[in-house]
């Protein structure tokens, strides 16, 4: 027996219309089942385990909608620069070369229904019908619900870094944005008015990719006549890298005679649980 098959990395053409040629283009030779788009964020355990964390525990479930859900925040954020990679980032930029593919995995896997079984095409089933349900901008819209940047020169942990147009086999009037921020709306039952915060840049003092679900907050009318003015939020938050892990917040009492609240956290770090195995 013999077989073939094709792995496709991004990028996957430049928009809707070079996408379908080039996957109109692979149907002619090939068969779908021999093709593999792949996108290496579904590789992270952090990532594989989203949906373990939400459909293997009946706690989540329930709050993951709406009703309980404030908001849902996702921070791609990196340290490095375009490093030799300029000629294919500058014709890409910060939102090609990171929202349609990772991003949209962490949305997708963090907001999808239940698939009917742990099978590839159910999966993409689910994961298509959030990606439906997110509208494309107007042109007003992006006015208001983007924004992008391109990072200069600076320092980073003391060390001096040159801007982006200085970069090997950038352009040096380049516009190509190394950060982009976008809020975006699933407009399903589930989801309607939460918004999705993305973000992700190059050279951001800190390394970290996290998804951060922020709950809404208890009334506050029981404490209205203590000295606490504000209540903590309740955040679940996905570590996907580094110090993988998951994170909830909450408000506790600080030991004493007075009635205060702090924000206090429950952890499980990888590392702890399962030594280093990541
Ligand atoms: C790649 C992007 O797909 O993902 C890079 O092209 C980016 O620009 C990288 O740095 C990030 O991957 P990771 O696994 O380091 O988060």
């Amino acid at each position: 027996d013999r077989w073939r098959r094709f792995v496709f990395e991004k990028p996957f053409g430049t928009d809707l219309d070079s996408a379908r040629a080039l996957n109109k283009e692979l149907r002619s030779i090939l068969r779908e089942d021999q093709i593999f788009r792949i996108d290496h964020y579904l590789g992270k355990e952090t990532v594989q385990n989203i949906l373990v964390f939400r459909f293997g525990n009946s706690i989540f479930e329930p709050i993951w909608n709406r009703n309980f859900i404030d908001h849902v925040q996702i921070t791609v954020a990196e340290k490095v620069g375009v490093e030799t990679r300029g000629g294919y980032y500058d014709q890409a930029g910060a939102l090609r070369d990171m929202i349609p593919n990772h991003i949209f995995q962490l949305i997708t896997l963090t907001t999808m229904e239940p698939p009917v079984s742990f099978d590839g095409n159910a999966f993409r089933d689910e994961q298509a019908k959030i990606l439906r349900a997110i509208n494309p901008f107007s042109p007003e819209e992006v006015l208001h619900h983007a924004v992008r940047g391109q990072y200069a020169e600076g320092e980073i942990d003391d060390k001096p870094v040159p801007a982006y147009r200085t970069e090997e086999k950038v352009a040096s009037d380049s516009r190509t944005e190394t950060f982009v921020a976008l809020k975006l709306m699933i407009d399903n039952w589930r989801w309607a008015g939460v918004p999705i915060y993305v973000r992700t840049g190059k050279r951001m003092a800190t390394r970290h990719t996290d998804i951060t679900v922020q709950f809404k907050q208890a009334p506050l009318m029981l404490f209205r006549e203590t000295s606490i003015e504000k209540l903590p939020t309740n955040r679940i938050v996905i570590h996907i890298q580094p110090d993988e892990g998951i994170t909830l917040h909450f408000g506790a009492k600080i030991p004493g005679l007075n009635l205060e609240m702090g924000a206090v956290d429950m952890d499980y770090n990888y590392s702890e649980h399962f030594g280093k195995t990541l």
